[in-house]
């Protein structure tokens, strides 16, 4: 079985194995987590880099003496591993000053010290060879629909984001910026619930080019929406800027779980269409180790994870070289969606003289597709039987 490598580019946020498993119904099952144990343990597994908020680095609070020191001992562990930190973000959601969020917050001056808060952080981030920079919007909502003007909600989100472009060009800083979109949770309902929103709203802002995605597997699921259409669409839009990977199990709470331990099969076709594509960036889990496990589990899910994205990758590599599959593309005529409507130089003069007579509709309308082999393959393959 191959071991997980860097040039597998698997990271993880400090908070995914940091996480002590507080929930709303119990306290922490984990005692705290040094970072610096993080960034040792994930590198003798094998991992690429890590992640993190500012908070989950620096306690929220520290003087700057402390700050420094926690950078410092940061530094040393990067160092003495060869690890990378590919990506930052800034916590605006655990003080309970950020309860009605940050760049949204009704509240102008909490707007104020949320931007100064990411600016921080940014030139942490830069400082570190971080080359994204995720905006996870957690508590950017509301309960109440009448206690949020969604409307100017969009115009702070939006001037906070093309604030900050502005700052990153003037710096001179190799940084780009990833939404992360989610429906719900903190919230009840959450700004830029969607990829499709975040594509949206990023089109309305001063700098688009520097902004794009970072999807996550299980808050596109929680909406039961499908994830791997989902990157798929961001791709298209060259939005694809980072990737958070986890599990999830349908519509429900967000799992957090570690990655493919839910949809399966969509787990399958993310890793297939991934490895496909163009996008080079890391492999980042953002998962949380289930409350359940001790020290000893959290390190046993984290590996899981990556053994999970590389026997996925081997399972993919596998189904497309199977002639079987060839032959059921052919059959499904998959193909057939890269071929333009139109032959070059038509217009739609040509496709109405292309009179219905040369056409058998009736025949047309008797095919079929053969999606159900294709799909039994791919099960075949998962299971190991193909
Ligand atoms: C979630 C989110 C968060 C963010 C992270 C970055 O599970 O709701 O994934 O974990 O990704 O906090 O800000
Ligand atoms: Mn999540
Ligand atoms: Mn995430
Ligand atoms: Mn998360």
């Amino acid at each position: 079985f191959p071991t997980p490598t860097p040039g597998d580019k698997f990271t993880f946020g400090l908070w995914t194995v940091g996480w002590q498993a507080r929930d709303p119904f119990g306290d922490a099952t984990r005692p705290h987590l040094d970072p610096v144990e993080s960034v040792h343990r994930l590198a003798e597994l094998g991992a690429y880099g890590v992640t993190f908020h500012d908070d989950d680095l620096i306690p929220f609070g520290s003087d700057s003496d402390e700050r420094d020191k926690h950078i410092q001992r940061f530094k040393d562990a990067l160092d003495a591993t060869g690890m990378k930190v590919p990506m930052a973000t800034t916590n605006t959601f655990t003080h309970p000053v950020f309860k009605d969020g940050a760049f949204t917050n009704n509240d102008r001056d909490i707007r104020r010290y949320a931007t100064r808060k990411i600016m921080r952080n940014m030139d942490l981030a830069a400082e570190l060879g971080a080359e994204t920079y995720v905006f996870w919007g957690g508590r950017e909502g509301s309960e109440v629909d009448a206690g949020k003007n969604v409307g100017d909600a969009l115009s702070r989100y939006k001037e906070g984001l093309d604030l900050l472009c502005q700052y990153v060009i003037d710096k001179g800083y190799n940084l780009k910026f990833a939404i992360e979109p989610k429906p719900n949770e903190p919230r009840g309902d959450i700004l830029l619930p969607t990829i499709g929103h975040a594509l949206a709203f990023i089109n309305e802002l001063e700098h688009p080019e520097m902004v794009g995605l970072n999807p996550e597997v299980g808050h596109e699921q929680m909406s039961n929406l499908n994830f791997v259409h989902g990157i798929a669409q961001a791709l298209w839009h060259k939005k694809l800027f980072h990737i958070d990977l986890n599990g999830q199990h349908g519509p429900k709470f967000d799992q957090d779980l570690v990655f493919g331990h839910g949809d399966l099969q969509s787990a399958f076709f993310l890793v297939d269409l991934l490895e496909a594509s163009d996008y080079d960036g890391p492999r980042h889990f953002d998962y949380k180790p289930m409350r359940t496990e001790d020290i000893d589990g959290v390190w046993a899910s984290a590996a899981a994870n990556m053994r999970t994205y590389i026997l996925l990758r081997e399972k993919a590599k596998a189904f497309r070289a199977d002639p079987r599959v060839q032959a059921a593309l052919e059959a499904s005529r998959v193909g057939g969606t890269a071929v333009p409507t139109l032959a070059p130089g038509e217009t739609y003069d040509d496709l109405v003289a292309d009179v219905d007579a040369n056409f058998d509709v009736e025949a047309a309308a008797a095919r079929g597709y053969h999606y159900v082999q294709l799909d039994q393959l791919a099960i075949e393959h998962l299971l190991g039987t193909a």
